[in-house]
């Protein structure tokens, strides 16, 4: 079984996925991760963001190592990560490397941008999770706020909308819902109440 879930930054969607895999014992793939550390190995190579053949050669040769890399999580690297996100041969690289972490035998839940549409089209269960922009700052503040960094609401809140607009416009395989994703707004609801809206999909679909 394969769980899709797409959304903009800082909507749940990673929460939301981490508990639904637990909750059903399947692995679970954060895909921003993988666009942070092509980021991050870029810049500790010394190349600039918009080098893309440097961050393709960086995609290409990404090992799972990376993934644990704590500066992932920094404010900073969402944003270059949306960068190098809209590069094509970044993205070639990066599906089949997703596309592997989704094809093993007990199936798995992926979190991203384009999960539902690009990465698993077939996927059991689609979920779309959304928020207001200003309760996604709000939530992403907090979350800066615990790990130590100093932004303030207005920063965080502006970078959002940035890179929803960046990610929903570029050109190859944009932040959009699937036709058939099924859309959770969790503006009003807790981690709790969002994790039983999504089971609920999910039971219907199994
Ligand atoms: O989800 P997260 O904030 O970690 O993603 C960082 C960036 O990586 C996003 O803003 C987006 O540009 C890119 N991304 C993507 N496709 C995915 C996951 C993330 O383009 N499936």
């Amino acid at each position: 079984m394969v769980i899709a879930i797409d959304g903009p930054a800082a909507s749940g969607k990673g929460t939301l996925a981490k508990r639904l895999a637990a909750h059903y014992g399947l692995p679970h793939l954060d895909t921003g991760l993988l666009y942070r550390a092509v980021a991050l190995t870029l810049l500790d190579a010394g190349f600039p963001l918009d080098d893309e053949r440097a961050a393709a050669r960086a995609a290409e040769a990404l090992i799972a190592d990376r993934l644990a890399d704590p500066r992932l999580r920094e404010r900073a690297m969402g944003e270059a990560a949306s960068r190098i996100s809209a590069v094509p041969a970044v993205r070639a690289a990066l599906l089949a490397w997703q596309q592997r972490f989704a094809g093993n035998a007990v199936g798995a839940v992926l979190d991203g941008r384009d999960i539902g549409t690009v990465v698993c089209p077939d996927a059991r269960v689609k979920l779309f999770i959304t928020a207001a922009p200003e309760e996604r700052a709000r939530r992403r503040h907090r979350e800066l706020a615990d790990r130590g960094e100093t932004a303030t609401f207005d920063v965080i809140l502006a970078d959002i909308k940035a890179r929803d607009a960046r990610d929903a416009s570029r050109a190859t395989a944009p932040l959009k819902a699937a036709a058939d994703a099924v859309v959770l707004d969790t503006t009003e609801l807790d981690a709790d109440e969002a994790f039983e809206a999504a089971r609920a999909v999910v039971e219907r679909a199994i």
